[in-house]
């Protein structure tokens, strides 16, 4: 009888962790999940199993917490983990840099060193495109050089992906870091999605909150770029792909002969879009308006980024199959309900 493997997702009730729940447990895995609940909601635990009819394990921990962590692996036997648990928003990590070092680096340092105490072998890190910087030509593939991210919050996602490359190197383990593109979309039962605490950093939710009327305009960061309608390019890969990629990513790890190494991995959808045509295409496909008005660039932004996605292809047989519609129809859907929700 093949033994269920046991996947420990951190962050697992945020938004991408919450996708890759479902997909995890849906393609057979048995889900633990640790989350402090500092940029998400309780009520995501119960929708993940509104969707999938099985309740993951919960553990209310905070990474920084060294003993908590220590006492959930003995308490555990883990077989991979997925590490999304992270602060992520741009600006704030520009006013804060201590707090995202603090959160970000520590809380992945205590999961590495539990990992080495007791014997985890797999790792997949929740990277971002935000490491190449503005590159310098696009598409933009796993060999494109890095460049020092702008914001405390890209440092972290570029010294993380280096304390897990030494670790894998020193302690024979594997490791996979995903580097996103902008993740959009939702799940197509509207049960989870993007819910941003306060106001929005990113364009998707700010365009539903407006559509919505919760925010009064969408301001559009700067229309002076050199690209083909002046405002900055992105590519947007939907959240349902994304949790796939992991799935396929952990089959890769539990499967392949050992690599002792890290691995780095694209996730994008291929196509870069603009803020306009991000902005018309969710009006297309919701039959809405969404006021915006032209503003000053936003501090630390880049022009241009979208992805070569052929490795993840190649490796770990992954290829986005959402199409941009798709990910504007259930992003609006998920905001209506939670509107309704809230009332
Ligand atoms: C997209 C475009 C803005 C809001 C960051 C992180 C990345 C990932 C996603 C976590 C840009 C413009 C935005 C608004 C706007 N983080 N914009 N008005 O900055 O590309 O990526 O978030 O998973 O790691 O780096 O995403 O959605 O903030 O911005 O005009 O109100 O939309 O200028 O061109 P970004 P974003």
């Amino acid at each position: 009888m093949k033994q269920t493997k046991k996947i420990l997702v951190t962050g697992g009730l945020g938004y991408i962790g919450s996708h890759t729940v479902v997909a995890l447990q849906q393609a057979g895995y048995e889900v633990v999940i640790i989350d402090d609940l500092s940029n998400t909601q309780i009520a995501v635990l119960e929708n993940i199993t509104k969707i999938t009819n099985v309740m993951p394990e919960f553990h209310p921990i905070d990474l920084k917490n060294t003993e908590a962590v220590d006492q959930f692996f003995n308490d555990n036997k883990i077989d991979g983990i997925i590490h999304f648990a992270a602060y992520k928003a741009v600006g704030e990590s520009v006013k804060k840099p201590l707090m995202y070092y603090r959160n970000n680096l520590s809380g992945l340092i205590n999961v590495l060193e539990a990992m080495e105490k007791y014997g985890v072998d797999h790792f997949i890190f929740s990277s971002s495109c935000t490491v190449y910087g503005q590159a310098d030509q696009m598409p933009i593939n796993e060999k494109t050089p890095l460049k020092r991210p702008e914001a405390p919050y890209g440092k972290t996602k570029h010294m993380g992906e280096e304390i897990i490359g030494d670790f894998v190197e020193a302690e024979q383990k594997n490791a996979i870091a995903l580097r996103y593109f902008n993740p959009v979309g939702a799940h197509s039962s509207a049960l989870i999605g993007e819910l941003p605490n306060g106001i929005p950093n990113n364009l998707i939710p700010y365009i539903t909150q407006t559509a919505s009327g919760i925010r009064g305009s969408l301001g559009v960061f700067g229309n002076d770029y050199e690209t083909r309608d002046g405002t900055a390019i992105r590519d947007y890969i939907d959240v349902n792909d994304l949790a796939d990629a992991h799935v396929k990513a952990l089959n890769r790890l539990l499967t392949k002969e050992n690599k002792n190494a890290l691995e780095y991995f694209n996730l994008g959808s291929g196509t870069g879009s603009t803020v306009l045509e991000m902005i018309e295409a969710f009006e297309k496909a919701n039959n809405l308006k969404v006021p915006y008005e032209i503003k000053d660039r936003r501090a630390g932004d880049i022009q241009e980024a979208y992805a070569d996605y052929s490795l993840a292809k190649k490796e770990l047989n992954w290829e986005p199959n959402t199409p941009l519609e798709t990910s504007m129809k259930t992003a609006w859907a998920f905001e209506c309900k939670i509107n309704e929700t809230i009332g």
